[in-house]
């Protein structure tokens, strides 16, 4: 039998030097985000009470390259170059003729992609001289990454935590402390939009866009408080672009290419970094598949309106043209807590509009059953987030094998799930449901 390649590591070199920015590539102009007040297209001098002026020009920037700083490029080198994975015993169980690969975005400190933009973002923060940061998280993957981010650049975190999560994931919250951010469940008792939220229903699991309405009220206080935001915006999925150019220069040494690139979209960060390096050859005609998967219990590109919508509950946030179930939508608690947002990307929303790329959307326990199937074949547990994607690509893999075509398969393993495992427990004592 002739061995095969499992994993490519690339060496600190090949960690990019620019990350790539797909605004100059994209088939039409993003429309402009408007003022959530005045509904004007927004100015950079609008957006600077909430973001550091390096971070704005990102946003907008028309630059095909924007270059990596050398203090980030050194964090990275903490757990960059990620690997790039062939799921041999994947496909074998399968029976696929299909060729699955995965890029490990797990193997960071916090355990998933946040932190690419977490560091990048304390970085211009910290430059411009701010003290302090406010956030929200989900599932707690992006509470942590900012909190490690914040503890090298010496900077205060406030987290605010979807209150059903939580309760799920006490050890997110742990980690978040370890880093030395502080963590309120949300809606909290700290800000006057969250206690009209506690007053009106006191049993609120919460939501994404209520977190965020609480970290932008709190950042909006003070001069040297500033708010980021771990999805969703241009600069979130610019700084996550080294996942897929990454991975073109792995897939080079394994002398393979995709046919399909796959990931999770929650606001849209891992997947667009995973699959934004590949848009140009998409809008040029190549016929490579690009397919966002989703719950079906918070199915924004699937079953959402293309229409301008506050990016938060309250309508603090900038209104944005994206896929939207309506920005006072809460979706019912799940596991997939970093999944549970109202809006998406706009530059994903665009790229779906346009018909560049595919959405699907998957029940919680046809993905938990995908998670297992891979836990036990390439002995990763993934997040439950990630677990979508994998539901993805073992249909994908399937129909391969019912064709018989071998098509090569690529999707990013956004994130392990060991501190996701309550939600496995359910799953074996069979308390998991659709929700
Ligand atoms: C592991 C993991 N994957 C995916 C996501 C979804 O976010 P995004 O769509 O921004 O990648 C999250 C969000 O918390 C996450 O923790």
């Amino acid at each position: 039998m002739k061995e095969k390649t499992k994993m490519i590591r690339l060496s600190e070199e090949h960690i990019p030097e620019a990350w790539y920015n797909v605004l100059p590539d994209l088939p039409v102009p993003l429309a402009p985000p408007l003022h959530p007040v005045t509904r004007e297209p927004i100015t950079p001098d609008d957006l600077a009470p909430l973001f550091p002026m390096g971070l704005i020009m990102q946003e907008v920037s028309q630059e095909g390259y924007i270059e990596i700083p050398d203090e980030v490029r050194e964090i990275y080198k903490l757990w960059r170059p990620t690997s790039l994975v062939r799921a041999l015993r994947l496909e074998e169980y399968l029976k696929t003729p299909a060729r699955i690969y995965f890029k490990n975005e797990g193997e960071s400190p916090a355990g998933s992609h946040k932190p690419n933009t977490a560091v990048a973002q304390a970085y211009y923060n910290k430059k411009e001289g701010v003290k302090r940061l406010t956030t929200e998280t989900g599932a707690g993957q992006w509470g942590s990454a900012l909190s490690m981010g914040c503890n090298y650049f010496d900077l205060e975190l406030q987290v605010f935590m979807v209150r059903s999560s939580y309760a799920q994931k006490p050890y997110r919250r742990v980690l978040m402390e370890t880093w030395g951010g502080k963590v309120n469940p949300s809606p909290s008792e700290a800000t006057e939009f969250g206690k009209k939220v506690l007053a009106e229903d006191p049993d609120t699991p919460g939501s994404l866009g209520i977190a965020i309405s609480e970290a932008v009220e709190m950042a909006v206080q003070g001069d040297d408080v500033k708010y980021s935001l771990g999805s969703v915006l241009n600069h979130v999925l610019l700084h996550q672009t080294v996942i897929g150019m990454e991975a073109k220069k792995a897939f080079e040494m394994f002398d393979d290419y995709p046919d399909m690139v796959i990931g999770c979209v929650g606001g849209g960060s891992n997947y667009g970094g995973t699959a934004l390096p590949f848009v140009k050859e998409k809008v040029d005609g190549s016929d490579i598949r690009l397919i966002a998967v989703e719950p079906t219990s918070c199915p924004t590109l699937t079953g959402g309106r293309y229409e301008y919508d506050y990016g938060d509950t309250a309508g603090m946030a900038p209104i944005v043209l994206m896929y939207t179930l309506g920005h006072d939508f809460v979706p019912p608690p799940s596991h997939a807590g970093g999944l549970r947002y109202h809006g998406d990307s706009p530059i994903i929303s665009l790229l779906v509009k346009e018909g560049l790329m595919e959405a699907v959307a998957y029940h919680q326990v046809e993905v938990f059953e995908a998670a297992m199937v891979f836990a036990q074949t390439e002995g990763f547990v993934p997040a439950p987030e990630t677990a979508h994607a994998i539901k993805a690509v073992i249909d994908e893999a399937v129909k391969c094998r019912e064709s018989g075509e071998s098509k090569c398969i690529f999707f990013n393993f956004s994130g392990h799930g060991m501190l996701d495992l309550s939600a496995y427990d359910d799953f074996h004592s069979g308390k998991l449901s659709d929700v």
